[in-house]
């Protein structure tokens, strides 16, 4: 393998790496330019690739220790024999899903963000894709925060956010977890709202999810007001790539630097995706 190409697939993020087999061993001269893309462009896509869990599990560990899914609404992992993977799915064996999110849309956010030390990076594998619908997004939080005006810039300077546990992006409420009335009670870690990436170095918003959000120590509309605006202004198109899944698609997206979101499908299609994620390299900033 001489080395990767790497083209652009859109202005604001997100690139799509050619020339790689992935179910096969990287030299560590080639992944260190996978690496770097990855750094450069948030969001990797890899086409055509055919990988088992265990070739999935051990590309993925090339980035960092695995770290297992949290809780979903059932209570038990999906892949008992790898429960260090997650599965994203509609479809249903005898009445039970094999996955998780189901065929509604999932709503912007950053994963597990609710805990002090969230995945830094996530994995997905597409298997089965619906004709049409079930597009997933990405937005560039690096961009959203250097497009940010400065009074909205200001009024987060310093300030921290509460990331709800509660519901997944499918606004399934996890297992073992109450309904949320009132944002300020909701459990979940808190994280600064404007964050430094431990690897680039460079600043960017760090929203998590606006569902149950609420910015410490202000008056519970003023937050509400607030993070409304950040969250119009972080989502908008000219952030953002939208990825049309084919089967074979191998997409790895930076945890600490996007939000990402995914179209409601037919539910009549069967959509079915392997997923890993990545531990926090370092504790988190
Ligand atoms: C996810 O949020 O990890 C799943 C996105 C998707 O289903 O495309």
């Amino acid at each position: 393998m001489a080395s990767i190409q790497v083209k652009r697939l859109a202005p604001a993020l997100g690139a799509e790496v050619g020339g790689i087999d992935l179910s096969r061993p990287l030299p560590a001269e080639i992944f260190a330019e996978i690496r770097k893309a990855w750094l450069d462009h948030l969001v990797l896509r890899f086409r055509g690739q055919t990988l088992s869990d265990p070739q999935l599990m051990a590309f993925s560990q090339l980035f960092g220790e695995l770290d297992p899914p949290g809780p979903n609404p059932y209570g038990k992992p999906f892949l008992p024999e790898h429960p260090e993977m997650n599965v994203i799915s509609n479809i249903k064996v005898e009445g039970a899903p094999i996955g998780g999110l189901g065929d509604g849309e999932a709503i912007w956010h950053a994963d597990m963000t609710y805990v002090d030390s969230p995945p830094m990076a996530a994995i997905l594998h597409a298997l089965e894709v619906p004709p049409s619908g079930g597009d997933t997004y990405w937005a560039n939080m690096y961009s959203a925060y250097q497009k940010l005006p400065a009074n909205l810039k200001k009024r987060i300077e310093g300030r921290k956010a509460v990331h709800d546990a509660t519901y997944n992006s499918a606004g399934a409420m996890r297992k073992g977890y109450q309904e949320v009335t009132d944002p300020r009670k909701a459990p979940g870690a808190q994280h600064a709202l404007i964050r430094t990436h431990p690897e680039t170095g460079r600043p960017c918003l760090f929203l998590g999810r606006r569902r149950n959000s609420y910015i410490v120590g202000m008056e519970l509309d003023e937050s509400e007001a607030l993070l409304d605006q950040l969250w119009a202004h972080a989502t908008q198109a000219e952030f953002t790539f939208r990825q049309q899944w084919r089967v074979g698609d191998v997409l790895i997206w930076d945890n600490r630097c996007t939000l990402h979101r995914r179209d409601s499908f037919d539910p009549s299609a069967r959509r079915l995706m392997h997923r890993t994620q990545i531990k926090a390299d370092r504790p988190h900033a």
